[in-house]
């Protein structure tokens, strides 16, 4: 049956917190294998989250949580006051890992506002590990709640084109820009999807063309250059995107590629979209203050193992860039969709959460 192969499939369940460990899917290993691995403080968990074991926004925040619930459950404070000391020195290490994504410190913040409410070492060391748990089984549901808003935005046999990888496996599960199209498929909407391949990392053809085809929703892979050609050639009618970090003007980061994108999708007239949870909007930046993240160069010198360019170059290697409101066609969250003027929208957004 058509809708059974589009439910998350638990396989597909990118983290969870099992046996006081948090167990993830090793995301560098797809898609040749689906392993797992299973980390047991927080200083692995900020390793995975720096080596892209787990990646993608909604993931690296919940990530980001559990990795303070490990470092609550092996403190060995005995004062409150010495628990939330250890708690800050973790926060810190997570927080660095990856500087654009701001679900990272959404999550981080969340669950420090939660210890220091706690009154004693073995209260907050529970209601640390029970928030962690609550936000990653949280994040599901705001997946499928922002799948069915979006989901009204896609019409039967349309051709989607999607950058990078904003599904099950950028999240708990079910995924943000991937979630609206489980939805519109789960609407019994014939949906074709056009992925990028997402060089230098490769998330389009590592993990969104694999847990598109683990779930049974057609894909074509396409290099990152053939956007303009497909588009030309009608083989797209609508993109849709995840985010990093959405600003209160509309500006979004997200992943390196996205910006040429949606200046293509303009040019063709084909409407660009961008699904994102709240947990992706920064409200107090300006565009000059996000950082973004500049990646190690062998990602571009290399294509695998395999050297492609000569010894001694100079490499640009931004993992994000910046796609300004006016080339967005409504940014899709759990609460609703905004559309332009983004600085109106986005504020009533957040007015009726
Ligand atoms: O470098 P990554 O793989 O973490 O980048 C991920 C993206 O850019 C995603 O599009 C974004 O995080 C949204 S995920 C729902």
């Amino acid at each position: 049956m058509e809708n059974e192969k589009t439910t998350i499939h638990p396989s597909l369940r990118t983290i969870e917190w099992k046996n006081n460990k948090v167990k993830m899917i090793d995301q560098t290993k797809l898609p040749r294998q689906l392993v797992y691995v299973e980390l047991s403080d927080y200083q692995e968990v900020a390793n995975a989250i720096k080596t892209l074991i787990v990646r993608g926004a909604p993931a690296i925040g919940v990530s980001g949580a559990f990795g303070l619930a490990l470092a609550a459950k092996n403190s060995k404070a005995e004062t409150k006051n010495d628990l939330i000391k250890d708690l800050q020195v973790a926060k810190q290490i997570l927080f660095e890992t990856r500087p654009t994504a701001v679900n990272l410190a959404w999550g981080l913040e969340s669950i420090m506002r939660i210890a220091k409410e706690g009154k004693d070492v073995q209260k907050i060391k529970e209601n640390v590990i029970n928030a962690a748990k609550n936000m990653a089984d949280a994040d599901i549901q705001i997946n499928m709640t922002m799948g069915k808003h979006g989901s009204e935005l896609f019409a039967n046999n349309d051709s989607i084109m999607t950058h990078c990888n904003a599904g099950a496996l950028a999240t708990v599960g079910y995924g943000t820009a991937l979630g609206v199209i489980r939805a519109a498929k789960e609407q019994g909407k014939k949906i074709k999807v056009i992925a990028t391949e997402t060089r230098p990392v490769q998330q389009g053809s590592r993990l969104t063309a694999f847990e598109l085809k683990h779930d049974g929703i057609d894909v074509d892979l396409i290099p990152d250059t053939a956007v303009g050609y497909t588009m030309a050639r009608d083989l797209v009618n609508k993109v849709i995107v995840g985010a990093d970090r959405i600003l209160r003007t509309g500006h979004v980061f997200n992943k390196i590629g996205t910006y040429q994108i949606a200046i293509l999708a303009k040019q063709h007239n084909i409407p660009f979209y961008v699904a994102a949870p709240l947990s992706t909007f920064d409200l107090k930046s300006n565009p000059d203050e996000v950082i973004i993240e500049q990646r190690d160069a062998n990602e571009v010198t290399n294509i695998g193992n395999k050297k492609t360019a000569p010894d001694d170059i100079g490499v640009i290697n931004p993992a994000f860039d910046m796609t300004p409101p006016e080339l967005i066609s409504g940014i899709i969250t759990e609460v609703g969709i905004a559309k332009a003027p983004y600085e109106v929208s986005i504020k009533k957004l957040f007015q009726e959460s």
